[in-house]
């Protein structure tokens, strides 16, 4: 397959913004979409606010900080996405939903496109069944925050094909990403460790055991992690760490995947995290994704 030259992202959220913003700035023209259009307009300021961020801290170049801005299209319509040729969905974690734009991306986009999903742990052969592609879809797992995080879980469907699996690999490499591959299994590799150890820590705060602070410094400084699990599961979204809770319960069928009630209520408060300026721990402002 041809190098890619240009992208689709859908979804402008904390996972597609990242994605976008770094695909620009390797070299590639993206269209950016979001169904909400505060969404995309969110996702417009924080791009260009990250990107002014690293041309003063001297970590880009004015020129490609530029360059990387006109490279960026935002568009309220998928129609737009008919000429790319790898389009990666970063929406919301619902197979229901993530289905639905699978089966609308495979009408839209030429016949040689690539369709890829940042989902953190859907069967990637479930989505790619709602197409009539599926050795053309495939698993292509970004980590938060993009831009700095160095790694790409690349997950491989029932029937993605080799030349699908070669593109993306070397998409991620270009994007100066390292590249693992997991096979399609709830969670994959990195959340069927993590999201569990995230759940535990919930119900170690659920059961009175510790406080919130004392579980999040005890694991930062006593298992040399940057964050603590309640810190990071902020950082994520609850919303999200609920969703991949529930594929790995329903898909793994034990139950010592079943989320701790705590996060389920959480999120039943709205309380989404880091996002939402509350979820385990009150933040003071509404910060915006973190670039
Ligand atoms: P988010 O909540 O920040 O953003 C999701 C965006 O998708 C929102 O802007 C929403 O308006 C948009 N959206 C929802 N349904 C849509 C539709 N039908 N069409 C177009 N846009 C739609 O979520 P986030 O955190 O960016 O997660 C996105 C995906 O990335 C999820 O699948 C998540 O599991 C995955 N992921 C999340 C990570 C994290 O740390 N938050 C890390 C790695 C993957």
């Amino acid at each position: 397959m041809a190098e890619t030259k240009a992208i689709g992202v859908i979804g402008g959220g904390q996972m597609g913004s990242g994605i976008a913003q770094i695909a620009a700035v390797g070299g590639i023209d993206v269209w950016l979409h979001d169904s909400d259009a505060q969404a995309l307009s969110r996702a417009r300021s924080s791009i260009s606010g990250s990107l002014q961020r690293l041309v003063s801290k001297g970590h880009l170049s004015q020129e490609v900080g530029s360059d990387a801005m006109q490279r960026l299209r935002f568009t309220s319509s998928l129609e737009d996405f008919r000429s790319v040729d790898v389009i990666i969905e970063a929406i919301v974690e619902s197979e229901d939903v993530k289905k639905k734009v699978f089966s609308q991306l495979d009408r839209i986009a030429k016949s040689s496109a690539i369709l890829a999903s940042n989902t953190s742990s859907i069967s990637i052969t479930r989505l790619a069944s709602a197409t009539k592609r599926p050795q053309q879809v495939i698993g292509m797992h970004f980590m938060n925050p993009v831009p700095t995080m160095k790694l790409v879980e690349i997950i491989r469907g029932a029937d993605t094909s080799d030349g699908t699996f070669v593109a993306v690999k070397a998409l991620a490499e270009r994007l100066r990403k390292t590249v693992i591959c997991s096979q399609d299994y709830p969670g994959f590799i990195i959340n069927r460790i993590l999201m569990p150890m995230i759940n535990e820590a919930f119900f170690t705060l659920y059961t009175g055991v510790a406080t919130k602070e004392d579980i999040d410094v005890g694991m930062k400084l006593g298992t040399n992690q940057p964050m603590g699990p309640l810190e990071l599961a902020d950082f994520i979204g609850l919303d999200v760490c609920l969703s991949i809770m529930k594929v790995l319960h329903a898909g793994l069928g034990d139950s010592k995947y079943a989320p701790c009630p705590l996060l389920v209520q959480y999120v039943d408060a709205g309380r989404l995290g880091k996002k939402r300026g509350i979820g385990v721990y009150t933040y003071h402002k509404v910060t915006e994704p973190r670039l």
